[in-house]
């Protein structure tokens, strides 16, 4: 996910140590098979297959300047998301979720700004509950559970949506309202993806 405050996926911000050790991998674009369909549930746990990918995940996350990311946003089908997502009393959350269950909580929506990776260079207001759990494990099968207030409620719903093959775009009920997010990621696509290559080489160790 994608916010469009600045503060909240500012490019310059520290890389945390789940990055260390991660690579660049080319992000999947709205229309890709893997984006629309639910992934495939993690059953082996505790491998370095995995802890690289999920370092490859937070590297790229960054590289890109978002707030979440889901594994079938680097192509790989698997119910994994990872995120480095403020809330809104600025509390940075950090972490990773395998095989995510999202309940959602309070009957209070909010109106906000959000964007995807996957949806290069758009955005658009979307009313989604305000606050939100997630249980699931970690990368050892350890069971995790994790609750987000303000913006990180909406990233737990973002990239739970995404392991289930939903995007943002798919939840907004104007359809002329989508077609405006299309094209604003046809005109801008270009322009953000030069910028993640540029931002890739320079954070490359
Ligand atoms: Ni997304």
């Amino acid at each position: 996910m994608t916010s469009k405050r600045p503060a909240d996926s500012d490019k310059q911000r520290t890389l945390p140590a789940e990055a260390d050790g991660g690579t660049w991998l080319p992000i999947t674009e709205i229309g890709h098979p893997l984006l629309h369909r639910r992934c495939a549930d993690v059953t082996e746990f505790g491998g370095g297959e995995l802890a690289q990918l999920i370092k490859d995940m937070f590297f790229t996350m960054h590289v890109a300047g978002g707030v979440g990311l889901a594994a079938n946003q680097v192509g790989v089908d698997l119910r994994l998301f990872v995120y480095d997502c403020p809330d809104d009393t600025g509390t940075r959350h950090i972490g990773h979720v395998l095989n995510p269950e999202l309940v959602v909580t309070g009957e209070e929506r909010i109106d906000r700004r959000e964007g995807c990776l996957s949806v290069p260079g758009a955005a658009s207001e979307l009313s989604r509950p305000a606050g939100a759990t997630v249980s699931g494990q970690d990368w050892q099968g350890r069971p995790v559970t994790v609750r987000g207030t303000g913006l990180f409620a909406r990233c737990l719903q973002h990239e739970s949506d995404h392991v289930g093959g939903v995007l943002y775009v798919d939840r907004i009920p104007a359809v002329a309202e989508r077609d405006r997010v299309l094209r604003q990621m046809h005109d801008h696509r270009a322009t953000v993806y030069a910028e993640r290559e540029a931002r890739a080489r320079s954070l490359a160790r």
